[in-house]
């Protein structure tokens, strides 16, 4: 588009040139003004408002490039919201945390050098892990536990109607205050080599 208008302004100049239009062309020879007024002025003018037009994508391109930035930091800063947690231990005494969520309760629990075992790391091969939720209402909000884990807590020392396995419960903005109980005593089977009969 650019190239054939660029020829077609070379042709017209060839004309003027050859006497086409008398009154553009001076005795001396052509009238570059008249032509540059006539032909080029416009074209300059278009390649002006490209650039402008260009100028103006790319601002907008940049603006939206800065709000997913903005955006997908968001996200990170979700990632990363914490939740209250009060632990309770054998002897009673309450410890606050903060727990991002994503992390387990027991994750939480070493990083916080809080006193529960957790000997199988969490793969669901012990019940060391054992809380107890102590509020019914934060009970409901937890994800229904696996065969596997019932399994496990089939075994926990003291086991309730609102026990857990620390390792599978799994911090979410609704967990925000939740209370768990560390039981006073934990059996360690899996360890003791015990293995669970099947139900
Ligand atoms: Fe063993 Fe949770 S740490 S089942």
């Amino acid at each position: 588009m650019f190239a054939s208008r660029v020829s077609r302004i070379g042709v017209l100049i060839l004309k003027q040139l050859s006497g086409g239009k008398p009154t553009s062309i001076s005795r001396a020879g052509y009238n570059t003004s008249s032509c540059y007024n006539q032909y080029l002025q416009p074209l300059f003018d278009q390649q002006s408002e490209t650039k402008l037009l260009r100028g103006a994508i790319f601002h907008k391109h940049h603006l939206f490039s800065t709000v997913s930035a903005s955006d997908s930091s968001n996200e990170g800063i979700e990632q990363k919201e914490k939740i209250s947690v009060t632990f309770v231990d054998k002897d009673g005494e309450e410890i606050h945390i903060k727990v991002p969520t994503g992390m387990s309760m027991l994750e939480a629990a070493h990083e916080n050098d809080i006193d529960l075992e957790g000997a199988c790391e969490g793969s669901l091969a012990c019940s060391t892990c054992h809380v107890i939720v102590m509020d019914m209402d934060y009970y409901n909000k937890l994800e229904e536990p696996t065969d596997e884990e019932n399994d496990m807590l089939d075994l926990a020392f003291g086991l309730t109607e609102t026990s857990r396995l620390g390792c599978q419960v799994i911090a979410k903005p609704e967990l925000d205050g939740i209370r768990l109980a560390i039981p006073a005593a934990t059996r360690n089977f899996a360890v003791d080599g015990y293995v669970p009969k099947p139900h």
